[in-house]
Order: C-alpha cells, then sequence, then structure tokens
C-alpha cells in the first residue's frame, strides 16, 4: 500500500530546535527509518514536510488522486489552530494517526486541545520520533486487516 508520513511547521528545525522537548534526532533521520520499516514490509511510503498551512492541505488533496490508503501525520502547531487541514483529510476520506513527539497534555494548556484527535484513528504523544515507528507498525496493522 502507499502512505503519506506529512510534517507540519518547524518540523524542518528537529535536532536545533528545542532539544530538551524534541530530542537530537533530525526529520532526515526519522523520515529515513520510515521509508526503510515500509519498504522491508513491502510497502511504499513517502514523506512531506511544510511549514505553510496550504501545502499541507495541497499535498493531502493529491494523496487522494495518489491512491495513499493511510496517512501519518504530525501537524505541530496547526494541531491547535487548523481547522482547515481536519476538513481535507475529512475530504480525502483517508484514515489518519496523529502523532506528536512531545506529551503535549504535560505542557502548555493551549497544546491540550487538537482538531484532530477526534477524527484520528489514534494520537501517539509523548514517545519522542519511537512514536512515528508505532504509528506506522499501527498503520500497516490496520490496512492488513481491512
Ligand atoms: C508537536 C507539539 C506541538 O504543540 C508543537 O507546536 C510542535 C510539535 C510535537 O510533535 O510534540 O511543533 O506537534
Amino acid at each position: 500500500a502507499k502512505l503519506l508520513v506529512l510534517h507540519g511547521p518547524n518540523l524542518n528545525m528537529l535536532g536545533l530546535r528545542e532539544p530538551g522537548i524534541y530530542g537530537a534526532i533530525t526529520l532526515a533521520q526519522i523520515n529515513e527509518g520510515l521509508v526503510q520499516y515500509a519498504q522491508k514490509a513491502g510497502h511504499q511510503l513517502d514523506t512531506f514536510q511544510s511549514n505553510a498551512e496550504y501545502a499541507l492541505i495541497d499535498r493531502i488533496h493529491a494523496a487522494r488522486t495518489e491512491g495513499v490508503e493511510f496517512i501519518l501525520i504530525n501537524p505541530a502547531a496547526f494541531t491547535h489552530t487548523s481547522v482547515a487541514i481536519r476538513d481535507a483529510l475529512l475530504a480525502v476520506s483517508i484514515p489518519f494517526i496523529e502523532v506528536h513527539l512531545s506529551n503535549v497534555h504535560k505542557r502548555e494548556p493551549f497544546r491540550h486541545h487538537s482538531y484532530f484527535s477526534d477524527v484520528a484513528v489514534g494520537v501517539i504523544c509523548g514517545l519522542g520520533a519511537s512514536g512515528y515507528r508505532l504509528a506506522l507498525e499501527a498503520a500497516l496493522e490496520q490496512l492488513a486487516a481491512s
């Protein structure tokens, strides 16, 4: 199957950005690990990062025509603001798992609300980069069962 991993704003800065919260791993390292894991399991995985809301929306729309069957998304700060990205995911009706590196629930109150969680298949947060791999495992299990 085809899977897509989407990363929101400032995640291109991983490795440099608040390492106490987000760790030392870079986005390139996270993506490489996911692509390899998916390939070994016989699937195709694409990754995309943008700091622009419209670019993430356009990528979600393109996923439908490409036949993407599952999305993993860390909407980053757009988690707490973006009705538009939520609507894009609902528009294409591709199932998705929401991932956050940090445990947003033990951080500032404005990070406690997500525009995605109530329409996600599931949510993983607070487990760092492992969260993406765990989300990928869960996505592949879901695809195998469907
Ligand atoms: C984040 C949490 C968000 O609150 C924050 O704006 C981010 C990253 C995470 O992965 O922990 O940019 O999504």
